[in-house]
């Protein structure tokens, strides 16, 4: 009981170090790949690129995979080729949240990720990020064939990360024009609207993906984990939330970015909820405001906010929806499942991104 409960409490220092330590091999490997002819120029560009955007985060989706194995394999040790190839998968994952961020703050507009300036703004870069987001989604199926061919489930990763990545990339469209339309109309946002949204563009990579490598990895069909998925989408949603009421409430130093939600005119959760306790007056403060650059108009809308309590809607949300997903969890009928799903659940209800 004591055990499963350590293992339940997720990721240990060992697979952080352990995870750390492929990174190095895996960049040298896309520095070496002999389908291209690297000039001193490009090797230094790739090398720099890949420390600035693959680094930097928490590497909790990366991770997850190789906590999820252990725990889907009720063992702590590993051998040295499975903890590589689970790194290897976690590495695939932080890949791919590089490529999709590198290209969402230039589309946001966004300042700083990580604490540091988005890559697009680093001087010398500008557009060149596009083509190195394209290089750095390239790079996962560089990786998946080195180390993966032959393997009785590479199609099926293949098809895997491939799926999910449009899943995201349908998200972020969505996202990207709900706000355009949302121009003319405000109103049409609401809380059907915004779950689609931020399920496919974050719960599916997010969540899913990592749980799934771990399945893979473990011989397992994915076909018989839908009710798996479920959950993890369920808590992807959860997080994106999260994301969201941070945007507006969060410390810039601590979640390493500066909000652009209301100068974007997004369909956050938290306008969502704002329009839906608004009287007429307050609803021609958001329409005035919500969508502009100008700090005066945002200062305004983030004072609605308050007037309205959003804080306390979100806290409360936040309440209701662990108790759902931890019903849902204990309902499951697998066990190491449970553990799996708990330790997302304890990571993402105490985090800060
Ligand atoms: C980004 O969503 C989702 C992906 C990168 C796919 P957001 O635009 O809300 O995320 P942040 O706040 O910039 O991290
Ligand atoms: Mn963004
Ligand atoms: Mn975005």
């Amino acid at each position: 009981m004591a055990a499963a409960a350590v293992v339940a409490n997720g990721s240990s220092g060992d697979s952080k170090a352990a995870f750390a330590e492929i990174y190095s091999r895996l960049k040298e490997e896309m520095l070496e790949d002999p389908a291209f002819e690297f000039t001193d120029e490009s090797l230094q560009w790739i090398d720099r690129m890949l420390d600035y955007n693959v680094l930097g985060g928490k590497c909790n989706r990366g991770i997850s995979v190789i906590d999820s194995y252990k725990m889907l394999k009720g063992t702590d040790v590993l051998s040295k080729e499975e903890t590589f190839l689970a790194c290897t998968l976690g590495w695939c994952i932080e890949w791919l949240q590089a490529y999709f961020l590198v290209l969402d703050d230039i589309m946001d507009n966004s300042q700083t990720r990580r604490g540091q300036p988005c890559w697009f703004r680093v001087p010398q870069v500008g557009l060149i990020a596009v083509n190195d987001g394209i290089i750095l989604r390239n790079h996962i199926s560089r990786i998946l064939q080195r180390h993966f061919k032959g393997k009785p489930y590479y199609v099926d990763l293949i098809d895997l990360f491939n799926e999910v990545e449009f899943k995201t990339a349908s998200g972020q469209l969505l996202d990207l024009i709900t706000t355009h339309e949302g121009e003319k109309d405000l109103m049409k946002y609401n809380l059907t609207i915004h779950r689609r949204i931020v399920q496919y563009k974050t719960a599916y990579y997010s969540f899913y993906l990592p749980v799934a490598c771990a399945l893979l990895l473990s011989g397992e069909n994915l076909d018989n984990f839908g009710d798996v998925k479920n959950i993890l989408v369920e808590m992807g949603t959860y997080f994106q939330v999260q994301d969201d009421y941070l945007d507006c409430y969060g410390d810039p130093e601590f979640i390493g970015k500066i909000g652009t939600d209301i100068e974007d005119y997004k369909c956050s959760w938290l306008v969502v909820q704002a329009l839906e306790r608004a009287d007429e007056n307050q609803k021609h403060v958001l329409f005035e405001n919500y969508g502009k650059s100008d700090p005066e108009c945002v200062a305004k809308v983030k004072d609605l906010y308050k007037e309205l309590n959003l804080e306390a809607v979100f806290h409360e949300y936040e309440r209701e929806s662990y108790n759902k997903l931890i019903a849902d969890i204990e309902a499951h009928p697998n066990k190491a499942v449970q553990n799996v799903l708990k330790s997302f659940l304890h990571k993402i209800y105490k985090r800060q991104k």
